[in-house]
């Protein structure tokens, strides 16, 4: 059994930093397993050097250490989602979410909705002020998650190449409610 760490609870989930060392393959798993996703975005099926494409995936002028790649495992240590997180980019204040894949038998059970409203807290209590990603426009699920969970839109850029694909990219963001916000609501009546 792999030992990892996790970095926060959300509805009961373990969601964990995921390892290159240890969890190479099981991103590529999952990948292969989200082959939709794949041939949606890129134009091209996943490959078998996904697992490590994630584990170094970067924006330009950032170092690994301001990302975090999480990820939540089901019973036979099997990676049921994943996400990637960059902190602070592209501006102090703002977490940027680069990836996110939840495997198809485990879709509409809920399972993203809690990562992110618990990503959501985390973020918040780490002094976030926004949660931000940007979405292809040929990605209907993905536009109704983030909208039914409460991102909206802030602008639209036509002509982004990925793989094979030229898409129209729609950025949304939602803000966050500051930890010190929800602690005051959490209080008890007196
Ligand atoms: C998009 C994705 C992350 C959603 O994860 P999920 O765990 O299935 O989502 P949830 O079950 O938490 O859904 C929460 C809400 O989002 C909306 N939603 C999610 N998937 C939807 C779909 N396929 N069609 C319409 N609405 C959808 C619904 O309102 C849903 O609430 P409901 O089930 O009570 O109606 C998942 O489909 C996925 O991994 N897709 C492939 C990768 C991808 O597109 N990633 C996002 C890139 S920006």
């Amino acid at each position: 059994m792999v030992r990892s760490v996790m970095l926060f609870e959300a509805s009961g989930l373990r969601v964990s930093m995921l390892d290159d060392a240890t969890d190479r393959e099981a991103v590529t798993e999952l990948s292969a397993a989200c082959a939709d996703y794949a041939l949606m975005v890129t134009g091209a099926p996943p490959t078998p050097q996904d697992g490590e494409r994630f584990f170094q995936d970067c924006p330009p002028g950032r170092s690994l250490d301001t990302m975090l790649k999480l990820g939540v495992r089901g019973d036979s240590n099997t990676l049921r989602c994943l996400i990637d997180v960059v902190r602070d980019y592209p501006e102090p204040g703002i977490w940027y979410i680069g990836l996110l894949m939840v495997h198809p038998t485990d879709r509409r059970t809920g399972l993203g909705r809690s990562l992110i409203e618990g990503l959501a807290r985390h973020a918040a209590g780490q002094g976030a002020q926004r949660l931000s990603l940007g979405v292809v426009e040929a990605n209907n699920a993905a536009l109704a998650f983030w909208t039914a969970l409460g991102f909206t839109e802030c602008r639209r850029t036509r002509g982004q190449r990925i793989g094979s694909l030229d898409h129209l990219v729609i950025e949304m963001d939602r803000t966050l409610v500051p930890a010190s916000r929800i602690a005051a609501l959490q209080l008890p009546d007196r």
